[in-house]
């Protein structure tokens, strides 16, 4: 629908007069500094895993210039809130975001992200917050959230979530052959063999999923 520009100035009035019955309210309002627009999150905010930051076995990044904040936190014995801007990944297509605060509070401001990855790049396949599936049916936050409260939803294998079936040779052998990155060559015997067996670990699980 096409707004004419009568409707637009009646519009106007309709906001002058309604601003008019709150007198106390508008000025409040107008003096207040518009809140800043957090950075909308592309595609372009991710790329080839191992050339991100390794902290432990996963990469880490930070969208808002505090990398070294990021790698506290994911170096932190104790546990400690990552801050704005941190991505956090372990394999090439599952990702979470630390948005800005008070963006989610069930998420503690995460928001995960599924990606599709090739050589030309990320695609975003699904984003979110508490209803984000993966490829696998499994609910990111329905995981994370177990992680006790010092990790902020981090995982790893030992801060109380349900385990994965990946161990750390099949996470490691997805980072190394991201193929968002520039790799050298085709994999090493111990990746090939490791991708393999998750190959066929996948195949098994969709198998038992179609016999449903
Ligand atoms: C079945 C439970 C489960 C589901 C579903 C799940 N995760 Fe995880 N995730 C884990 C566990 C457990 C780890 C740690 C594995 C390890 O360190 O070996 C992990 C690790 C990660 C990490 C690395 C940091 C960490 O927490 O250790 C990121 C990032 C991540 N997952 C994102 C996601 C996203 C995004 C989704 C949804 C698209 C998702 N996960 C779905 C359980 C899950």
């Amino acid at each position: 629908m096409k707004i004419g520009l009568s409707e637009a100035s009646r519009a106007v009035r309709g906001a002058r007069l309604a601003c008019g019955a709150m007198l106390l309210a508008c000025p409040v309002m107008a003096a207040a500094p518009a809140a800043p627009t957090p950075p909308a999150i592309t595609e372009n905010a991710f790329r080839c895993i191992t050339q991100m930051t390794h902290v432990r076995h996963y990469y880490v990044d930070n969208l808002a210039g505090d990398l070294a904040g990021t790698v506290r936190a994911a170096e932190s014995t104790t546990g400690e809130p990552y801050p704005v801007g941190s991505v956090v990944q372990l394999v090439p297509t599952e990702v979470m975001v630390k948005r800005e605060k008070g963006f989610n509070a069930a998420t503690r401001d995460w928001e995960f992200f599924e990606l599709d990855v090739s050589a030309d790049g990320s695609k975003i396949r699904t984003r979110g917050f508490v209803e984000v599936v993966n490829r696998f049916g499994g609910n990111c936050f329905a995981c994370h959230i177990k992680a006790q409260s010092q990790w902020d939803m981090i995982c790893d294998n030992s801060h109380g979530c349900d385990t994965i079936p990946l161990t750390r040779a099949m996470t490691g052998a997805l980072q190394r052959t991201d193929p968002r990155c520039k790799n050298p060559g085709p994999p090493s015997p111990e990746d090939a063999a490791a991708l393999a067996q998750l190959g066929a670990m996948l195949k098994a699980g969709a198998a038992a999923a179609a016999k449903k």
